[in-house]
């Protein structure tokens, strides 16, 4: 094992050992283990957390995003604008309903969409109609947009909410990387996810609140989308053996739901020291002297909640050797994401092309994802530092 791992969630397990066991042992008691009393119960806490309506659990963070785009009845002939530089499910949720994953560029210091990365899509290749937006390459009604908090910062909704108003979209939220963040907005501080029609939650043991498997989340404010949804993660199911709806087998298990209760207890406690961590990266590497040169930027929100530092990304000259340097000293770090989507060999038929969303492109070959964790020691990150250093110094 790499002497600092990425993430190390020993570390937590250690920590909450006993209250997850006793959690674990109350449903193996109960011997209910789809839906049931944990899973109503954690619905219930993670709404009111969440500051939403209705938190329906599902299989995973990409079925929370497929569920979500059937709820909203996205499919062929519809298309969905999506950053390319995400994790696959993000797009892939749009490709199997038979709709368009339409790639907008991210911003280079944030690594996040924006209004103007939109309207540059919108401009170039987009025709506007009445009813909002058609994408004039293959004709598609562009429905709704995905906006990922990525990495854990939450995307500029007082912005990107508007704009969607504008162009008639539906705003779907990729909330899988910053469970727990919040920001200002008028009428008061909002979740992440909580600000679109619907929120994607992933609960993959490393996000910032993770399970013990696979696990997600879908919130929202709507009623009848709730509605819709409590029906499709069941097969569309009414009322028993009345198929209302063509759903999916996708719930959230009693297990999970069981550790996500305390899990989520601890939640901001993780979240600020997430935060702390990031703080000190950054005062480290600031007395490097290195930013600017071959650190070529380092996160830019180290400040309040509006990102809780799911992942830790730098970018830096010479990445990949940098990279193997680094598991040379025991080092591990990761590459989040080394190829957009619009550069994917399964959505070639898309027919984008290098060049076509050069930010994203370039965030790619120099991103480099840190260890982060609550636990993370500040010997661990001053370790961290130091080898970074000892590599440009060479
Ligand atoms: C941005 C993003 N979207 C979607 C997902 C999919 O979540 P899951 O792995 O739970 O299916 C993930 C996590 O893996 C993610 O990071």
């Amino acid at each position: 094992m790499a002497k600092i791992p990425i993430v190390d969630l020993n570390a937590q397990y250690q920590n909450i050992r006993d209250e997850l066991r006793r959690a674990i042992d109350g449903v193996l008691e109960s011997q209910r283990f789809i839906l049931g009393v944990e899973v109503e119960r954690f619905e219930k806490e993670a709404a009111a957390f969440l500051g939403c309506r209705d938190a329906i659990g599902v299989a995973s963070g990409s079925d929370a995003l497929l569920l979500a785009l059937m709820a909203l009845g996205i499919g062929p002939r519809d298309g969905v604008l999506v950053p390319t530089f995400t994790f696959f499910a993000t797009a892939s949720a749009v490709a199997h309903l038979g709709a368009t994953p339409v790639f907008v560029d991210i911003e280079p210091e944030s690594y996040l969409i924006s209004n103007e990365r939109v309207e540059a899509v919108v401009k170039e290749r987009c025709l506007i109609d009445g009813e909002g937006l058609v994408e004039k390459k293959n004709g598609v009604r562009i429905r709704a947009i995905l906006p990922v908090h990525l990495f854990g910062e939450v995307c500029a909704m007082s912005e990107l909410v508007p704009l969607a108003a504008k162009y008639r979209l539906r705003v779907v939220e990729d909330v899988a990387q910053a469970f727990g963040a919040r920001v200002g907005l008028t009428g008061g501080a909002k979740a992440a996810g909580a600000i679109g029609d619907l929120g994607c939650f992933s609960f993959f043991p490393t996000k910032n609140l993770g399970g013990i498997g696979d696990g997600g989340l879908i919130v929202t404010d709507q009623a009848e989308l709730a509605e819709r949804l409590r029906m499709l993660r069941v097969h569309g199911e009414s009322a028993k053996y009345t198929h209302q709806l063509i759903g999916l087998n996708s719930r959230l298990d009693a297990i999970q739901a069981a550790v996500l209760s305390v899990k989520l207890r601890h939640l901001d406690r993780w979240c600020t020291e997430r935060v702390e961590r990031a703080r000190r990266y950054h005062e480290l590497f600031v007395a490097t002297g290195l930013i600017g040169k071959e650190v070529v930027r380092l996160p830019a929100a180290v400040n309040g909640t509006s990102h809780v530092f799911n992942y830790y990304v730098i970018r830096v000259r010479r990445r990949d050797e940098l990279r193997t340097f680094l598991a040379e000293q025991g080092v591990q770090t990761e590459v989040y994401y080394p190829l957009p989507l619009h550069l994917q060999p399964c959505f070639a038929y898309l027919g984008y092309r290098k060049g076509d969303l050069p930010n994203s492109e370039r965030a790619a070959a120099e991103v480099l994802a840190l260890p982060l964790y609550p636990e993370l020691t500040a010997e661990q990150q001053q370790t961290v530092v130091q080898q970074i250093a000892e590599f440009y110094r060479k």
